[in-house]
């Protein structure tokens, strides 16, 4: 059966770029869709920019413009970055939009209907000198338990404790230099302790998905079982969504000079892109059900997914406040959260000063192929929580062993005898050579790992079919036939087997390697590689295009 997905990535803030970091989660995400659209599922990949909050109106002031100049410069920015290295959503869209709009407001005014907003009055620190709250990380001051000096709100990098920013001594507003002072104002609360939420979150942990899967890796399911608390417990606080003025945000309908939080409209976000997309095919002519997805009885009955690949420092919005935002809204929940860890470089966090943090487009400015990172990183991931750590030389080696020792060695090893001894044509490829490959494909070896989104997986068992190929090569030496009389056949064969292998290895590694299996498909003379219908080698008597370079080495330098 046909599955209808509806695929996200986290939406980047609009106030920073797309670093080696952010790619991870997107390029697990990207390959995930691309091998279920090569299955013949239905796919609609979605991301937008995560464009309000403080941060964004301040650097936006900082840089002279106004907010909604710096979010669409970042918003040509972080396309542009994810264009190149593959990420191809369907529609990038952004939180400050009016599909955003609609459907926080819908959702909000859901919510209030349902009894699950309530207000009240809280102190916060406030700049006097620049006339609004604070949020924690443009306070600062000296550590309460170590006195390290120029430390944020929320804590200390030099003792790691935490402490709320009334605790710090001498604080002073990261903004304007001024003494912070308290002041209280009108709070807006998502009621997520209340006991409808606090047992709709422990149904939907535990449960799984229409897909039968559960719809959190283990170390999420066993996060959620730490905050949610034991059976009877309520260990969950609501959450505060409003945010006073001056905010770049929209503003909660009948509460002038209160803003949504940015967390509160980031996830809805998903759904407004979606509805953007939705939109812009509706004017080609093409009609994509939306509420099949958003509407919770209409999804259950048409059986679609809502997948979230999501780093694993924003589990908790995604894994508590925003499934109860959508159940108490009448809105369909989340079918699955994939949890991706952070990015490390050569063990290490990465960081400005040690000059480990990459961003995309100074990657791609160096002119480093992208795929090459695709490539490391899909072997690195495993589906679980765990950090993917990028060593520079571990990459440099399996990008030329694997990729170019391997892969592409088969082809330029057999592709000119076709071109010049055989008019560009197959001949008739040795089945009983390919059994491997052949029983390969029909028990879904790489599928299923694709599936469960075991990429590390998935590569390994494609490299052992290209060490198979390698094999075959060496054992038939095509370079001796050619140079032997009456050899003409068995040297057809050598080469249509050899590359048949080539195929099946391309058609696996498409999801990973999209522009280098599009080249493999036009020299090859194929249609666009599917994952469907029973294996079978290259047609006898097929004409291939002539043989050019697929990939270089990389080399130290670069
Ligand atoms: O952590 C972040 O980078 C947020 N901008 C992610 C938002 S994801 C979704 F909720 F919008
Ligand atoms: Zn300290």
């Amino acid at each position: 059966m046909s599955r209808k997905l509806l695929v996200t990535n986290a939406l980047p803030y609009a106030n920073g770029d797309i670093h080696l970091g952010h790619l991870v989660g997107y390029i697990q995400a990207d390959i995930w869709v691309r091998f279920q659209r090569m299955r013949g599922h239905s796919v609609h990949y979605v991301c937008a920019d995560d464009t309000h909050g403080t941060p964004v109106m301040l650097r936006a002031e900082k840089e002279g413009l106004t907010p909604e100049q710096l979010i669409e410069r970042v918003h040509g920015e972080h396309l542009r970055d994810f264009t190149a290295f593959g990420v191809a959503f369907d529609n990038y869209h952004s939180t400050h939009s009016v599909e955003n709009r609609f459907y926080a407001e819908d959702i909000y005014g859901k919510l209030k209907s349902g009894g699950l907003i309530d207000t009240r009055s809280i102190e916060q620190y406030y700049d006097p000198v620049k006339e609004m709250f604070l949020p924690d990380r443009f306070i600062k001051g000296e550590c309460p338990k170590c006195g390290a000096a120029d430390q944020y709100g929320d804590n200390c990098e030099a003792c790691g404790a935490a402490y709320a920013p009334t605790e710090l001594k001498n604080p002073y507003s990261a903004v304007s230099g001024a003494k912070p002072v308290l002041k209280t104002s009108e709070h807006y609360f998502f009621r997520l302790s209340d006991e409808r939420a606090v047992a709709f979150l422990r149904e939907w942990t535990r449960g799984t998905n229409a897909a039968g899967e559960r719809r959190l890796q283990a170390e999420a399911a066993n996060k959620m079982k730490e905050w949610l608390g034991e059976e009877g417990e309520n260990k969950l606080s609501d959450w505060d969504i409003s945010r006073d003025a001056p905010y770049f945000g929209f503003e909660i309908p009948g509460a002038p000079g209160k803003y949504f939080y940015v967390w509160l409209d980031a996830p809805i976000g998903y759904l407004a892109s979606f509805r953007n997309l939705a939109a812009k095919r509706a004017a080609a002519g093409e009609h994509i059900a939306v509420e099949d997805y958003t509407d919770a009885s209409r999804a259950a009955a048409a059986g679609t997914e809502m997948v979230h690949f999501i780093g694993k420092d924003i589990l908790y919005f995604h894994a508590l406040f925003w499934p109860a935002m959508l159940k108490f809204a009448g809105y369909a929940t989340p079918s699955r959260l994939c949890v991706n860890g952070f990015l490390t470089v050569d063990g290490a966090k990465m960081s400005k000063s040690r000059g480990t943090f990459i961003t995309a487009h100074s990657y791609i400015a160096q002119k480093l192929n992208p795929e090459w990172l695709r490539y490391y990183f899909a072997g690195k991931s495993n589906g679980t929580m765990e950090d993917v750590d990028l060593n520079l030389d571990d990459m440099i080696a399996k990008v030329n062993s694997d990729l170019v020792g391997k892969f592409v060695n088969i082809a330029s090893r057999c592709a000119g005898f076709i071109g010049k001894r055989f008019d560009g044509r197959l001949g008739e490829a040795d089945a009983a050579a390919c059994a491997e490959f052949a029983t390969a494909w029909a028990e879904g070896r790489v599928a299923n790992a694709y599936e469960e989104r075991d990429y590390g997986r998935a590569l390994r068992e494609i490299m052992r079919l290209a060490d198979l190929a390698n094999q075959y090569v060496n054992d038939h030496k095509p370079w001796e036939l050619a140079k032997q009389e009456g050899q003409e056949a068995r040297l057809h064969a050598v080469c249509s087997t050899a590359l048949t292998m080539f195929r099946d290895l391309t058609r696996y590694l498409k999801p990973v390697l999209p522009a280098l299996a599009a080249q493999v498909e036009a020299f090859l003379a194929i249609p666009a590689m599917d994952w469907q219908g029973d294996w079978a080698p290259l047609p006898a008597g097929h004409a291939i295009q002539a043989y050019s370079h697929l990939m270089t080495r990389v080399e130290r330098k670069q």
